[in-house]
């Protein structure tokens, strides 16, 4: 039994100067000066803040692109997200066309070794015939409940129209959850190769390639789908302004919808791109950066409730050797960039120290969202009895600067090089279990789990839009537009 003593515990919903007591891997009490005349070792963690550990809903790992693989494996990754705060992630099983799902997900399964954090997968969709709805119910029987297309990509994995509203069909009916990557890959073709064949050949033409309105277009449909199907929706790496008003305007309009927001995104802005070459290389994922309204956009979306979690999207592929040998063909870069690590610092240094986002908003965007939205929860995302003892304790007054070279993912370049932070994770536990201590992993060996997730009939996010202005002293965007 461990008595974590004298800090502030933090949930969606406030703060309070509680204790914390967990057995085993679980959380069995929470309250004012618990008693630990029962032997318990106590931490007393002298006034830092007491968090769910994180929860990354969106990463790649071993994951393959452009005829080359990522460099984090889910060794890597996981020890990466861990070192950073993050206690479970959830990775993707995408099956070659016509390969079944089952037979995905044991390949996946047998990829995913030495795992540092916990983690789950969601099940894409990239084919469809008739044996498919009973493939979805079993998959959901095997915790499995989250289904992700594509309507970019159009030659893999992508999918079209009929098949978008076969699978939004069946998740209605099963009451389970579509995950959608919203780009318009016909308009996307078309501009990538009129590009190629003008002479835009650079990674400086990704974004003229993608521009908001393959996005937006995107959108619509799959918010309108879901509304005449009756899915279950959560739309991926939400981007710019009019995303924002569709997803408010749809959701108004009764769709079952949440949305998601990566933290590339939020940081940056298609400047990056201006310079050409190798530089711009770094940054080419989809959707590209965007402009500073939409930036801007994004995170008020995150201060209303309009999007409901923030993700890294990780796809770490090397600028050296595998990015830039092809800065003559933008068209065949390796698309992602890396972030595991990086996603609770960066967000509370420029979401709660900068003002932009409350404390509490911080936990539920970085993990209880996440929980509710994706069937983990009350395992996870809070902490409270009967939760898995995932616990983060942090540091609000650590000072780091993001490099490279003392970074914990395994690719070359850090999107986030020279950004300065304040606070830090100082110890992050897994299941009961020290696994973090400073900046160094304790553990003896990787005890991360599979995660069986099940959705609730209906937990909604915790919208900040529905709380009392008070609760928001802190609503005072100060963005510097020319990026931090
Ligand atoms: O650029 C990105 N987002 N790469 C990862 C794969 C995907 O499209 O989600
Ligand atoms: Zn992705």
């Amino acid at each position: 039994m461990i008595l974590f003593r004298g800090g502030t515990l933090l949930s969606s919903t406030g703060a309070k100067r509680w204790d914390v007591l967990t057995n085993g891997e679980s959380v069995v009490a929470v309250g004012p000066d618990l008693d630990h005349s029962n032997g318990a070792a106590v931490v007393d963690i002298g006034g830092a803040l007491l968090l769910p550990g994180g929860i990354d809903p969106h990463v790649h790992f071993h994951h393959e692109a452009a005829g080359t693989h990522t460099r984090d494996t889910f060794e890597s990754g996981s020890r990466a997200a861990i070192l950073g705060g993050t206690t479970t992630v959830i990775d993707f099983i995408t099956p070659g066309r016509g390969q079944s799902l089952s037979g995905a997900l044991a390949e996946r399964r047998g990829e995913a070794r030495d795992v540092w954090c916990d983690y789950g997968l969601h099940q894409s969709i990239t084919s469809w015939d008739e044996r498919m709805p009973e493939a979805m119910e079993k998959m959901a029987r095997e915790g499995i409940p989250s289904f992700k297309v594509y309507l970019a990509y159009r030659n893999s994995p992508g999918i079209d129209g009929e098949t978008l509203l076969a699978v939004m069909e069946t998740a209605a009916r099963l009451d389970l959850l579509i995950l959608c990557h919203c780009e318009d890959a016909a308009a996307i073709e078309y501009l990538r190769d009129k590009l190629y064949t003008e002479g835009h050949r650079g990674p400086e033409w990704h974004p003229s390639s993608r521009p908001p309105a393959t996005e937006s277009s995107a959108v619509a449909r799959a918010c309108s789908y879901a509304q005449i199907t009756g899915a279950r929706l959560h739309i991926v790496h939400v981007s710019t302004a009019s995303s924002c008003s569709a997803i408010a305007a749809a959701r108004q309009a009764g769709a079952r919808l949440t949305g998601e927001a990566c933290l590339h995104h939020l940081v940056h802005t298609d400047s990056h791109y201006e310079v050409g070459g190798p530089e711009a290389a770094k940054f080419v994922m989809s959707p590209p950066l965007r402009s500073p309204a939409d930036r801007r956009a994004l995170w008020l979306a995150l201060q209303e409730g309009v999007l409901d979690e923030v993700a890294t999207d990780h796809c770490a592929f090397d600028l050296e050797g595998q990015k830039d040998r092809h800065l003559d063909d933008f068209r065949a870069i390796p698309n992602g960039v890396p972030g595991v690590a990086d996603r609770m610092p960066v967000l509370y240094s420029l979401g709660v120290v900068e003002q932009r986002l409350n404390v509490w908003d911080w936990v539920a965007l970085t993990s209880e969202n996440s929980a509710r939205i994706f069937g983990l929860f009350p395992r996870k995302g809070l902490i409270r009895p009967g939760s898995d003892a995932d616990l983060l304790v942090w540091d609000p007054d650590a000072s780091t600067t993001i490099a490279v070279r003392s970074g914990a993912h395994l690719c070359d370049y850090s999107p986030y090089e020279g950004l300065i932070l304040r606070g830090a994770p100082s110890r992050v536990y897994l299941r009961g279990s020290l696994v973090v201590d400073g900046s160094s992993l304790v553990a003896p060996e990787p005890r991360g789990r599979f995660i069986r997730r099940s959705l609730e009939p209906s937990i909604p996010p915790q919208h900040r839009s529905r709380r009392p202005n008070s609760d928001h002293p802190s609503r005072r965007p100060t963005w510097r537009d020319e990026g931090p």
